[in-house]
């Protein structure tokens, strides 16, 4: 999260689960993107994970419940520090520190912390399955989502320590870093986190397809769907639920977890894919670069693996320009149902403007996004991404290079907006 974290000052807390061994690589990984981090934990907690380790990850005190009763303290340690915060994050969150929390229990150094603190706070359960299905814990997680300053991430299912495959697994510290960016990116004056998306389906495509030229060859391009990944998980954690179809990936396997996720090979699969899905979206989000060309099935079985010789003789003859499939989408879309394209360039700023133009008109989507791959620091396989939104009323925004996951975010208040 390059960048967007960078300076930002985060509390991490945990709390009694065995996932808290997982807390210090949260810690790294925020102070490795430049945050100022504090550490809590709680009496199990400091059982479960050292608190000599997660003081020395974030280069502070880790501070405990006996910090809270220093007399040598000016003022209430759990009120300096949710003063402190811009974000707080409880990973992992326990039952019954969650439990706590929702009753308004102020006991202990993280419980009064949680309900002194104004700022937005991430949440991440994790316990044995038995333990997340009861209906007491279900309760509280449901008054928890209530509060509009908190963003609860659900656990995961999954192999658990307690040797049970089931749900309880702590969201990945890749995933809570990047909700912790996108929370930072998208909460108001008073603290509450964006959920406008609550209750929208989103159907989105990811990354590049690849055509076969034969078993073990593949035409393919550059992207690495970070754009299409991060604009799933933008509109996931704004409240959508999400459907992701995407080609072969270059991101974290963490950013996946939370989205339904398609993964498909060819331009036709992924249309198909498509085709199944679209009828029931609210938004569909053209990321994915669909490759240009393919290779005219030959007759019979798919060569496993051509000669060099026949390999030249088929670039010669028998390609076939893969069907548009933003066009075929849009063109069959259902009322009300809005669509976001992207279309990457190369060229100068006249030239892009006018083949995004025609490109909006042709294809009939709602919104263009179009983005120059031939600037530096910017585009395909980059962390970051800018370039010009074009609209249906000939209007043109001009984008600045920024966070793929900054842009994701401006985009989905464009979309917003435009189905006010
Ligand atoms: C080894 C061990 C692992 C535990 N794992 C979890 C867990 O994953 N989730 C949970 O809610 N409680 C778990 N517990 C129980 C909590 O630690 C216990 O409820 C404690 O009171 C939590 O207090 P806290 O929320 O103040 O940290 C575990 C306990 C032990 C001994």
């Amino acid at each position: 999260m390059e960048g967007l974290l960078k300076g930002r000052r985060v509390l991490v807390a945990a709390s009694g689960s065995i996932a808290a061994v997982k807390t210090p690589l949260l810690v790294s990984a925020l102070v490795k993107a430049g945050a100022e981090v504090r550490c809590v934990v709680t009496k199990s907690a400091a059982e479960l994970v050292s608190p000599l380790a997660l003081a020395t990850l974030s280069r502070q005190p880790c501070l405990q419940d006996s910090d809270q009763w220093d007399a040598a303290r000016p003022r209430p340690l759990h009120i300096e520090l949710a003063e402190w915060s811009e974000l707080v994050i409880v990973a992992p969150l326990s039952a019954s520190s969650l439990a706590r929390w929702v009753h308004g229990d102020g006991e202990g150094l993280l419980a009064s912390l949680l309900l002194a603190c104004e700022c937005p706070v991430l949440a991440a359960a994790a316990m044995n399955t038995a333990m997340w299905q009861h209906p007491a814990v279900q309760r509280n997680w449901h008054l928890l989502q209530q509060d509009p300053r908190v963003l609860p991430l659900q656990p995961e299912g999954g192999l658990l320590a307690c040797d049970r495959i089931g749900t309880g697994r702590m969201a990945d510290p890749g995933q809570i870093e990047l909700a912790a960016a996108s929370v930072l990116l998208q909460t108001d004056a008073v603290g509450s986190i964006a959920r406008d998306w609550q209750g929208r389906h989103v159907l989105v495509s990811a990354g590049p397809t690849q055509e076969g030229l034969d078993g073990v060859r593949v035409l393919s391009n550059r992207s690495s769907g970070r754009m299409g990944v991060l604009m799933a998980q933008a509109a996931r954690l704004r409240g959508a639920s999400v459907d992701l179809v995407h080609g072969p990936l270059q991101v974290p396997v963490s950013w996946l977890e939370g989205l339904r996720c398609q993964p498909v090979q060819s331009s036709a699969a992924m249309g198909d894919c498509l085709d199944q899905l679209q009828p029931s979206a609210d938004a569909v989000l053209m990321c994915a670069a669909v490759a240009d060309l393919r290779r005219v099935e030959p007759e019979g079985s798919v060569d496993p693996k051509m000669s060099k010789d026949q390999l030249l003789q088929a670039m010669e003859s028998g390609w076939e320009l893969v069907p548009d499939l933003l066009g075929q989408l849009a063109g069959r879309r259902p009322e009300g149902q809005l669509v976001l394209g992207f279309a990457a360039l190369a060229g100068s700023e006249e030239h892009l403007l006018s083949r995004g133009r025609e490109k909006l008109l042709s294809k009939g989507c709602d919104l263009l996004m179009v983005n120059p791959i031939d600037r530096p620091g910017q585009g395909l396989e980059s962390s970051q991404n800018g370039g010009w939104l074009l609209g249906p009323a000939e209007e043109i925004e001009a984008c600045p290079p920024q966070h793929k996951l900054e842009l994701a975010h401006h985009l989905l208040n464009c979309l917003r907006r435009l189905a006010a």
